[in-house]
């Protein structure tokens, strides 16, 4: 069960250049908010952060993907507590335990079904996914989070602009008033076409420090 120790932060991933540096990044160099960021292949089921973050539907009652394995991992009782949230809207994100998985906190977000809403919708919807996550995070004093790539599966966000979303928002919000009540941050990246956007994204918003 991988846990925030043993995921390498950004700063190894520069020293081992399996981050490339861009010309001019969106963002200044930070290295204290570069040592809270993690790339992660593989199941975020196993991942044992503080948090989780689902990619749920509107019903909060489970489905396939990655909201299809967290509901499995975690066993009947987190569908039983997601029932009593009476659903949540897309944009939006809520939080329950666990249950039967090693983290303490599930966020369940509902991303943008990017077939059905326009571009700009559906980028205002995927960032109020990670905003009000983060928040959800930060007010749980749930101080190590893991995200899912929300809405690059079955709702068919393209990955390399989901990729700047998550991590711009997250870069705007650790670098926020509450930015200091989270530790780590973890994108779980579970395709090949994710890896490569997030590989190509994360020089953009967390350049590298001199001090790494
Ligand atoms: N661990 C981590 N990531 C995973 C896992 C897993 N075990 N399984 C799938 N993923 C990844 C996918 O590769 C994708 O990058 O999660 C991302 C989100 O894909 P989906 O799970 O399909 O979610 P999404 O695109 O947001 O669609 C949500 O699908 O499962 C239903 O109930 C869900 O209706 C909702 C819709």
């Amino acid at each position: 069960m991988p846990s925030p120790p043993q995921i390498p932060t950004l700063p190894s991933l520069y020293a081992a250049a399996r981050l490339t540096p861009v010309p001019r990044p969106l963002f200044p160099p930070s290295p204290s908010i570069n040592a809270k960021i993690s790339l992660h292949q593989g199941s975020i089921v196993s991942v044992s952060t503080a948090a989780i973050v689902n990619a749920a539907n509107t019903s909060l009652l489970g489905g396939g993907g990655v909201d299809g394995a967290i509901h499995s991992a975690a066993g009947p009782g987190l569908q039983r507590e997601c029932a009593a949230l009476h659903g949540c809207p897309t944009g939006s994100a809520k939080i329950t335990g666990a249950h039967n998985l090693p983290c303490q906190k599930v966020i369940h977000a509902v991303g943008p079904n990017y077939h059905r809403l326009g571009h700009a919708e559906a980028e205002e919807a995927l960032r109020g996914c990670y905003r009000r996550s983060l928040e959800l995070a930060a007010e749980n004093a749930c101080r190590s989070v893991a995200f899912s790539a929300i809405s690059t599966g079955i709702y068919g966000y393209p990955a390399a602009e989901a990729a700047k979303v998550a991590l711009g928002t997250t870069r705007e919000f650790l670098g926020g008033p509450d930015g200091a009540k989270l530790d780590r941050v973890v994108f779980v990246l579970f395709e090949s076409k994710d890896v490569e956007a997030y590989r190509d994204a994360v020089p953009l918003f967390f350049p590298p420090a001199e001090t790494q």
